[in-house]
């Protein structure tokens, strides 16, 4: 179990961005100042939209892009530029509105079999994140989102992917709902629970039942949750949600 977990419950989706982008900045800041940059995995679908949104803000004009470095947690095997792309999502709202070096950002495919992509971005965290580094840590922060079947990032229920144990990049073949049925690639357990923060967006009154069966399950392994077995190791962990998710 990580060092803190906590959930925090906002009125609503405005409200909820809001808090996760100036999340966001304050992790930022912290690790620039403890570490000098910032290596953070974005969140795909389309809770996060907002928040990125707001990102690329005045509200937000402070944050010092240049040491930053953005990563994804995982991302549909399509073009970068294909509408179900998480990559596109974030160009489209954040990316091509702020100032980060494009050598900063770390799309997680771009076409090449998948396969050899997992290979290359898991080559890409090891140099980011050397495995000899003292406290075996990886990204800042892991930003994730929840499924109303309970996964995280592209671990589904029943995923081959959730047992990986060494690898931090698995193919994720992808053929039932929820859509798109595409392939992902996805960060595994090991990546995601070695970071120094874990936080989860959660919205909508879709999400309530998982919401509290994941908060409430015992972490017992194989049957829990997806995103239930997301437990840092050391990192911390944020929920945070809004009322409607709460089921308020
Ligand atoms: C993806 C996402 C996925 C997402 C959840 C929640 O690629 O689909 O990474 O894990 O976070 O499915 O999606 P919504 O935010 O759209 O509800």
């Amino acid at each position: 179990m990580g060092a803190m977990m906590e959930i925090k419950v906002y009125p609503d989706k405005k409200r909820l961005a809001q808090a996760a982008a100036e999340h966001f900045a304050d992790q930022a800041a912290q690790a620039i100042v403890d570490r000098g940059r910032f290596c953070a995995a974005l969140a795909g679908g389309s809770t996060p939209r907002a928040m990125y949104s707001l990102l690329a803000g005045t509200q937000f004009a402070g944050l010092d892009w240049a040491r930053i470095y953005l990563f994804w947690g995982d991302e549909r095997c399509v073009p970068l530029d294909h509408p179900d792309s998480n990559y596109r999502m974030a160009k489209e709202v954040l990316l091509d509105h702020i100032p980060i070096p494009t050598d900063h950002v770390y799309p997680m495919y771009n076409g090449a079999p998948e396969e050899e992509s997992a290979m290359v971005y898991q080559r890409v965290l090891a140099d980011f994140f050397p495995p000899s580094n003292a406290e075996k840590r990886t990204f800042d922060l892991v930003l994730l989102g929840m499924g109303d079947d309970g996964h995280t990032a592209s671990l589904f229920p029943g995923s081959a992917a959730l047992e990986e144990t060494e690898k931090w990049v698995a193919v994720v073949p992808h053929d039932q709902p929820p859509p798109p049925l595409v392939t992902r690639l996805s960060l595994t357990l090991p990546a995601i629970n070695s970071a120094a923060q874990v936080t989860i967006l959660v919205s909508g009154a879709s999400k309530a039942q998982r919401l509290r069966q994941a908060l409430q399950a015992p972490v017992d392994g194989g049957e829990a949750l997806p995103v239930r077995r997301v437990q840092p190791h050391s990192g911390n962990m944020l929920w945070l949600v809004d009322r409607a998710a709460r089921g308020q």
